[in-house]
């Protein structure tokens, strides 16, 4: 059984779906911590309400991102996760970080990556006015939003959509790749050769 741990600094509502999925026992994984970077972030009442254990890094209490990374890192080390997952982490990890946990890090964007990489994602698509937009699980590398893909998925853009309803069409399939990938990653059903990441059938183990 896989330990996990998500990092997150807001809503949480990608971290309620895994939680659910854990509890459901279609992710064979315990979710050892959340972490989190923001003392308000509503993920903090999910964990509790599941029983598990929050670890706070305020990124306002230190003195720098040097500072607030050595902690992260820290708390990352604590929980002795196997697979690490930012589900809406609202940063960009440092390269030590990145390095240490390389292939057990896992984040869920929401775009058709390379398209839109970095912040407001969904408002990026409807300035640049493409038709299908979507979200891409993948591996954290050292760039922004650049790692190896291990999930995507499109939905439409439709005419009138602004950027709250392009934002919930496309998070409604988050909901349903993030604990796909997870699922994958916890049953060693993944393999990365580059830039490409490979999907073992569920059949050949
Ligand atoms: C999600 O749409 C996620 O893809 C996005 O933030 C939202 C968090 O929602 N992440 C990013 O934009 C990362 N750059 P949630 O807190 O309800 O899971």
């Amino acid at each position: 059984m896989k330990r996990i741990a998500v990092i997150a600094s807001g809503r949480g509502s990608n971290f309620q779906v895994l939680i659910d999925a854990i509890r459901a026992g279609s992710i064979p994984a315990v979710c050892a911590a959340l972490i989190t970077d923001n003392p308000g972030a509503y993920a903090i009442e999910r964990a509790r309400g599941a029983g598990i254990p929050v670890m706070v890094a305020d990124y306002n209490s230190f003195p720098d991102k040097e500072a607030y990374e050595a902690r992260l890192l820290e708390a990352m080390q604590e929980c002795g996760a196997d697979l690490f997952v930012l589900a809406g982490y609202m940063r960009i990890l440092g390269p030590g970080i990145v390095r240490e946990f390389s292939g057990r890090l896992i984040n869920i964007h929401p775009a058709l990556l390379p398209a839109f990489p970095g912040l407001h994602a969904q408002r990026q698509a409807l300035d640049y006015g493409v038709k299908v937009a979507g979200c891409t699980v993948h591996f954290v590398d050292d760039g922004v939003d650049s790692g190896p893909v291990i999930i995507q998925c499109c939905v439409p853009v439709l005419e009138g959509d602004d950027e709250a309803t392009l934002a919930e069409r496309i998070l409604a399939e988050e909901h349903v790749i993030l604990p796909e990938a997870v699922r994958l990653f916890c049953e060693d059903l993944l393999r990365i050769e580059g830039r490409k990441v490979f999907i073992i059938s569920d059949n050949a183990v």
